[in-house]
């Protein structure tokens, strides 16, 4: 425990994190021009897609600037390479990241893709203590620091304070061959809310929950990836709102690409409440 107090305290990690996240804009951006063309296969990556020269080469952006910049020693939880481990100390700093969530956007030109790295002491979510979230195409970036709050662009922000279901706006991924298991779960509360999106970053629509752009945002298929959550779990409830199971369970996993979780994420108590009374389960 005081180990991964010290590592916590000498470290700056958001300055490392924001540093990483520079050098990857730096590092796909001669991809961006020839994403959407047809790539050569490079096999499936540790989360079990296919991965794209552009999700590489982001990987290697922030796996570069931890060692080459800072010297660090860590174990990185990535969706593409898996679990490996650098230097002398891996078990004292675990970087969880999802080099580029929205991999399909980016490459169809759809401008709503993130890049999102978390720091934790342990390799399970409540042990995050440093996150970043950013918006590759709009210059955005949510941090946070455990205990210190959440920003936009080192602005602090703030879930916005809507309880009406019917005016909220709800983002629901249900993007899964399960549909006609998942979506019958769903019904009551489609029902019942006028606008429901799904914008395909799901790092990235975490944020818009914690900084009040949307008001919910749900994905209970089961599916997503621990590597895509880590840094939104914590950027989510340092800003003030709300995640937790689809019981209304504390949310918690083990940090790896295999690992997947469902949540609901809400802005406040009252608008979650309602969320879990109109989810079937
Ligand atoms: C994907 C996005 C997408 C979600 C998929 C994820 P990726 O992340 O978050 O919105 O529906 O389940 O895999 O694969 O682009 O990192
Ligand atoms: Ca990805």
């Amino acid at each position: 425990m005081k180990t991964d107090r010290r590592m916590e305290k000498q470290v700056d990690w958001l300055k490392i994190l924001i540093k990483c996240r520079s050098n990857l804009q730096k590092y796909i951006a001669p991809l961006l021009k020839t994403v959407n063309q047809p790539q050569p296969s490079l096999g499936i990556g540790a989360g079990g897609d296919t991965m794209k020269h552009i999700d590489l080469a982001a990987e290697k952006a922030i796996t570069e600037t931890l060692l080459d910049d800072y010297g660090l020693s860590f174990t990185l939880i990535s969706e593409e390479s898996g679990v490996k481990a650098y230097g002398s100390n891996p078990k004292e700093t675990y970087v969880t990241a999802d080099p580029i969530d929205g991999t399909t956007n980016l490459t169809r030109g759809i401008p709503f893709y993130a890049t999102s790295i978390a720091v934790s002491t342990k390799p399970e979510l409540h042990a995050v203590h440093t996150a970043l979230v950013a918006d590759l195409f709009h210059d955005v970036t949510y941090t946070a620091k455990k205990g210190e709050g959440a920003q936009r662009n080192g602005q602090k922000i703030a879930p916005s304070k809507e309880t009406s279901l019917e005016e909220a706006v709800i983002g629901i991924d249900l993007n899964t061959y399960k549909v006609h298991e998942i979506a019958p779960r769903l019904t009551s509360l489609i029902e019942k809310t006028k606008h429901i999106r799904h914008l395909g970053a799901n790092a990235l629509e975490l944020c818009y929950v914690a900084d009040g752009t949307i008001d919910a945002f749900i994905d209970i298929r089961g599916k997503l990836r621990t590597t895509d959550t880590a840094a939104a779990w914590l950027i989510i409830r340092e800003a003030g709102a709300k995640i937790t199971t689809p019981y209304g369970k504390p949310l918690n996993a083990k940090l790896d690409p295999k690992e997947k979780v469902s949540f609901i994420a809400a802005a406040n108590q009252t608008i979650q409440k309602k969320i879990l009374a109109l989810l079937k389960n």
